[in-house]
């Protein structure tokens, strides 16, 4: 199992013209707010940061307001309550996509997701519309996780392989950058799914509209400070939805292959 990576990587040159948002959804993030800003700050400076804050309890959002004023790259979204990982994340999509931004990051605020190692996200998208930071590829790794959640990331993403029909190796994970026209190309007005699972609907929507997907391995830290969001809810939300969507899908190819209905184009 790699070490957690301390040392940035080199931004490519490909990037120091684009103009990169790298969204950090919070819901009592105290600790970790500080720390996960300072670390992007250090390793890809010329980023500007959004936290979109879901009105946390424990006054993350106030902690924001002042990393805020002293940070003109720093930008905080404050949401009425807790709606969800996808919700913040969709609002925080249509915050950059209005201000011009060429690329937005999807990072989590506990720095399971290394800063140090968003320029190989970055990089990626040299030859790619989205590029997935991923666990279970090679020279990807967790450091800290319980067998148990192994085994439900894993299981997790075999059974999204399996019922969707898609080559990815970590379709739940959320660590990623897009480009704005990959956004713009998804159809994000009609997206339901609000936990977890939002990260499969996003790729799955990539993959349908013909984007380029591409997987890098990344190597996810456990956090050290508060407590992960995920529950029962979230996991039997993403069965439920990715069965359904798999059901779907497999039901409109027949259709295709018997000629009564034939799916439309893809277009991008
Ligand atoms: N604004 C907002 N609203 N933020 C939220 C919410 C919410 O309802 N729920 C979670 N978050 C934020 C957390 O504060 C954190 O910054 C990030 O989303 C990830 O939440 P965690 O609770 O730390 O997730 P995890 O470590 O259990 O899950 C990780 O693995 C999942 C499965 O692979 C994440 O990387 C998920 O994105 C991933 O799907
Ligand atoms: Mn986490």
């Amino acid at each position: 199992m790699s070490e957690p990576t301390t040392q940035p990587e080199t931004v490519p040159d490909a990037a120091d013209h684009e103009r990169v948002l790298v969204i950090i959804p919070t819901y009592n993030e105290l600790e970790n707010l500080p720390l996960i800003a300072g670390r992007v700050r250090a390793a890809v400076p010329q980023v500007d940061i959004l936290v979109a804050d879901d009105n946390s309890p424990d006054g993350t959002g106030d902690l924001a307001d002042r990393l805020a004023a002293a940070d003109p790259q720093l930008h905080v979204l404050h949401r009425q309550g807790k709606e969800g990982l996808g919700a913040a994340y969709l609002a925080g999509f249509a915050w950059g996509l209005e201000r011009g931004y060429d690329v937005l990051v999807e990072m989590d605020a506990d720095g399971s997701h290394s800063p140090e190692q968003l320029p190989r996200l970055l990089a990626g998208l040299a030859d790619a519309d989205l590029v997935l930071g991923s666990r279970w590829v090679a020279g990807g790794s967790v450091v800290n996780w319980p067998t148990s959640r192994k085994i439900l990331s894993r299981g997790g993403n075999l059974w999204t392989r399996m019922a969707l029909g898609i080559p990815l190796h970590d379709a739940t994970g959320g660590y990623r950058a897009f480009r704005r026209e990959t956004l713009l190309g998804l159809g994000l007005d009609d997206v339901a799914s609000a936990g977890y699972c939002f990260q499969v609907d996003l790729a799955w929507r990539a993959l349908k509209a013909g984007f380029r997907v591409v997987e890098v391995p990344i190597t996810f830290v456990e956090r050290e400070y508060g407590v992960s969001k995920m529950s029962q809810r979230i996991v039997v939300e993403a069965l439920l939805l990715t069965t359904l969507w798999g059901v779907r899908h497999r039901a409109s190819q027949l259709r295709g292959l018997t000629g009564r209905r034939r799916e439309p184009a893809v277009t991008r």
